[in-house]
Parts: C-alpha cells; structure tokens; sequence
C-alpha cells in the first residue's frame, strides 16, 4: 500500500469546506485569510461574504490592500475595479472607453458561505456538505464559540486527535476525564458515504449539574459520546447525559492556514445549562483549557504530519475511530487520483509503447 501523508498543503483538502474567519472578522474591509498555504481577500458587499484569490489579473498586487468604493473591490495599485462576482468592470488607466480583456475576473472559490458564527470557504467542490445549521440545536440551546487558537500542529493532526478516545484519562484527568477510566468502550465505527461516526459510552466528571452540588447526583456520570469525522477537518460530537437528560454539542473545526499554522475552531451548545444564565460562557472558557490539555502534548511532536495510511504507527481496536477517518482520507486521496487520470488532467504517468 502506498503511504499517504497529509500536511496543511495537501491537495486533498482542497475539496472541502474550512473556517476562514469568524463572521465578525469579516468587513466591508477587504483582508486576508490563509487556506491550504494559498492567500485569499475576504469582504463583505451588500452583507454577504466575498472571497476570491488575494491576487490581482494585472500585476499581481494583493488585492487585501485594496478597498470597495461604489460596492466593487478597486485594487490599490492601478485601480482596477472587480464587482461582486470577480469580473473586472474598470482600467482607468485606459479611460471610459475601455476595453477590458475577457480574462480579467478574479478566481473565485467553489463556494464561500457563513454558518455558526463563522465563515467557510471551499476551494473546490467539497465531497461533505457543511454540517446542517441544527447541528447545534434549536432555541432551547446555549451556544457560545470558544476562543480560536492558532498553533503549529498539523490540521489533520488535530481531528486525529478528536477522534480519539483512549488520551482522556491522561491528558484531560485534570478537567472532565476519569483517571481509571482507561479501557475504550468504542462502539463499532459505522461508515456512510463520506463520514465515519462512532458512539460509545463513557463516564465524565459533569461539572456542570447542578444536581452534584445538590448531593443528588454524583459528579462521574454516565454519558454517550457520539462523534463524526467527515473526508475534511470539521467535526461533530455530542455527549448525552443519562442522568440530567442534557445534551452537550460541538462543532470542532480546524483550518490548514500555511505550512506551519493551523487555526483552530470550536462552537459548543448545551440545553442544560437554564439554572444559570452565563454558564455557557464558562464552559466555553473550560473547553479553552481542554484544548490547551491537547494542544500541550501535540505541540510536543516532532512531525506536523500526518500519515494516513497507517503505515508508521501502531494501531489497535482502542483507535477504531481514528483510523477509519485516516481511511476515509485515503480514500477520498485515491477518488482525487482517479478522477484526475480520468480526465487525463494530471500527469498521467509514462506511457507504453
Ligand atoms: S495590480 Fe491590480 S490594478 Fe494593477
Ligand atoms: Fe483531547
């Protein structure tokens, strides 16, 4: 078997949806975004999200720089004017009457769009549709976004790290991991399509009820852990607990911004938290410290990479989860390469004659 490593410049991720920013970091402002090491403008125009190749047809200027005058993007050296969809609209330097080559548009993205607070960005066509918007509940559900974290942990490192369940005792024994709870009860990995999940059950220190507090309920409880790994770097986890009958859900997504950087993503909802107004803030601030508990030993590695095909490492039942979305990326890597011999795009290898 060949081995396949992803990086944060893999060409596999580019069918697929990242986070580029949070909706907020988002303008009227042209600015720049990182995506898979290439550089993208991000703006708003009438509200809605923009994004195209930070590259100007004309001389290359970055078009970051640039402003929107009249609700076009003008780029700051020339003056070139591009409207909503990329198509050049103006060379001043050629006055009114103009003409303007058909090839002056800006390469745009498959698809660009906003959901969770945050804007996602696809450069090709992605294999998984973004997670629906009840992803994180309906009104009944708190939501909060937790801090984003930049680090130079490899992208695909970290949803391994996600899909796995056999660190908790360890690295999270000092917030909701149960030191003798070391054995995996990994429920089997069900595979459809383009996404694996899993649900298990688990015990978990559940800070967060009251009822502990109370004496009624003890603070190790009972609770099933539903996780999704999909072909990209977006995750999805639920945790429900028997006891309160709460559910605990997050969205988990990390963006492969350069070779060395990876931004890190998360948005958690819960609909047991009405005894508290607030106390979603709170648990967002505690999902900050889980993922410094991570982050602690994966920025320890000495390899930002992450292979794949599991020909390096050492597997067992325990890490079920996390190898079937290692598959699910080589397979989505081998799907690349056959459509690109398909078409005869890429280099289709010597020929025999
Ligand atoms: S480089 Fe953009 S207008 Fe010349
Ligand atoms: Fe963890």
């Amino acid at each position: 078997m060949e081995r396949h490593v992803l990086t944060n410049t893999s060409a596999v991720l580019r069918r697929a949806w990242h986070c580029v920013a949070e909706s907020e970091e988002v303008t009227e402002e042209p600015s720049r975004v990182w995506l898979l090491d290439e550089p993208w403008v991000v703006l708003r125009v009438d509200g809605a999200v923009r994004a195209f190749v930070d590259r100007c047809p004309h001389r290359s200027a970055p078009l970051s720089i640039g402003s929107v005058v009249d609700g076009e993007l003008r780029c700051a050296y020339h003056g070139w004017r591009y409207d909503a969809s990329g198509t050049c609209t103006a060379i001043p330097a050629l006055g009114d009457d103009a003409r303007i080559p058909g090839r002056a548009c800006l390469v745009r993205p498959h698809a660009v769009t906003e959901r969770f607070g945050l804007v996602f960005l696809a450069p090709d066509e992605p294999r998984c549709a973004l997670p629906r918007a009840d992803l994180l509940g309906d009104e009944t559900f708190a939501v909060a976004r937790c801090r984003s974290v930049r680090t130079h942990v490899g992208a695909a490192q970290l949803v391994d790290n996600f899909m796995d369940g056999a660190h908790f005792p360890y690295v999270h024994a000092a917030s909701f991991g149960v030191r003798d709870a070391t054995a995996v009860d990994s429920g089997e990995v069900v595979e459809d399509g383009w996404t694996v999940s899993s649900t298990f059950r688990a015990p978990y220190r559940n800070h967060d009820d009251p009822a502990v507090e109370e004496g009624t309920h003890p603070l190790v409880q009972p609770h099933t852990v539903r996780k999704v790994g999909r072909a990209d770097l977006i995750c999805e986890l639920e945790l429900s607990f028997e006891l309160t009958g709460g559910s605990f859900r997050i969205l988990y997504a990390v963006t492969p911004e350069r070779a060395g950087t990876t931004r890190i993503h998360k948005v958690i909802a819960r609909d047991d938290l009405h005894h508290s107004p607030g106390r979603i803030e709170r648990v967002a601030a505690d999902e900050d410290i889980v993922l410094g508990e991570d982050l602690r030993i994966l920025e320890r590695f000495d390899d930002a990479s992450l292979d794949v095909s599991n020909r390096t490492e050492i597997s067992t039942r325990a890490d079920r989860l996390s190898v079937a979305w290692r598959r699910l990326l080589v397979r989505a890597t081998a799907d690349d390469e056959a459509a690109r011999s398909g078409s005869g795009g890429a280099n289709p290898g010597p020929k025999l004659s």
